[in-house]
């Protein structure tokens, strides 16, 4: 990516920026084998679910970026939304700092992409809020500098990732009745994604069979084959994580006929075409002490972003 030599100029209006960040979730993941680099070749369809942080972004007179979330931990210069943002302030020669408040409800290294969100969420936010004028593609070459998940987060919900996840190929908005309801757990452990790839064995890569196979289906608008929502991390981070298999087990027993781990976990999502059934499942979820979340697909659009 070639530095812009001119600072752009910032025509901002309003003081502050709020932004809503919301979760994914991996219908499919295939993974089909280790690059050269280091990370892995993958084809995977992602989808937003209804489940966000939100984030307020305030000028700050100094040329700096800070942060302040409610979770404690995220409130340094590591956070993936403070490295967006320095990212788009030295991309455009920018000197104008910007405060960032993030209250954080996505769990966090669960397979539910919050850091890539926040990422995505704080470029977007940026470039309409100062009116920079930054095309698609180098939108999307400065969210794959921050990571593979994060240009996935600047699309409108359902898209089609391959590459390391950071070529996209965006579908149109559709979602099939069988997955209506989303019912997510997060067992209480956290999982490296590093961890998860470093340990797969070569017998878990496939070829992009599952995903190619939901890809038409979706274009198609029909119904997935639950065989074709594959996720090839699954097998190994249940041999793993006895907690993950605990909790696979739990969610079966409590009215799913269908359980996937999403992304490379440990947050599994469990698909309902009805609310009753979702619902009780919950319930008896949640009577059993688990991190449950009620979700659906979703769709974001400019609505996200609010100038004040
Ligand atoms: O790109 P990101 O920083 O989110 O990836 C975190 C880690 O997950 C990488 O350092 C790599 O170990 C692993 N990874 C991978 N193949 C991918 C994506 C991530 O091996 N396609």
């Amino acid at each position: 990516m070639s530095d812009v030599q001119q600072p752009f100029a910032i025509s901002a209006h309003g003081v502050a920026c709020f932004v809503r960040s919301y979760a994914k979730i991996n219908l499919t993941l295939d993974v089909l084998g280790r690059r050269a680099d280091g990370y892995h070749e993958l084809a995977t369809i992602m989808q937003m679910v209804d489940l966000y942080d939100t984030l307020c972004l305030t000028a700050l007179n100094e040329d700096r970026v800070s942060i302040v979330s409610t979770r404690p931990e995220l409130s340094n210069d590591a956070n993936l939304a403070v490295q967006a943002a320095q990212a788009i302030r030295a991309y455009c020669s920018l000197k104008q700092g910007v405060s960032i408040e993030l209250d954080k409800r996505i769990p966090m290294a669960a397979g539910l992409g919050g850091g890539s969100s926040n990422a995505a969420a704080v470029l977007l936010a940026l470039q309409k809020w100062w009116r920079l004028p930054l095309s698609s593609q180098e939108m999307l070459a400065l969210a794959a500098s921050l990571g593979s998940d994060v240009p996935f987060f600047l699309t409108t919900g359902l898209a089609l990732c391959e590459g390391r996840g950071e070529h996209i190929t965006p579908l149109p908005a559709y979602w099939p009745t069988s997955l209506r309801w989303l019912l997510l757990l997060k067992p209480t452990i956290s999982v490296s994604t590093a961890t998860v790839f470093r340990n797969l064995p070569p017998s878990d890569y496939t070829q992009s069979v599952h995903t190619q196979a939901v890809y038409t289906v979706l274009l198609a608008k029909g119904e997935p084959f639950q065989e074709d929502m594959h996720n090839g991390l699954e097998r190994s981070v249940l041999a793993r994580y006895p907690e993950v298999a605990q909790a696979r087990e739990a969610i079966l027993q409590a009215g799913a006929s269908f359980v996937r781990l999403s992304g490379s976990g440990p947050t599994l999502f469990a698909p309902f075409s009805e609310l009753a059934r979702a619902s009780l499942a919950r319930q008896r979820l949640h009577a059993q002490g688990y991190e449950v979340y009620l979700t659906r697909a979703i769709h974001p659009n400019d609505g996200n972003i609010c100038i004040f």
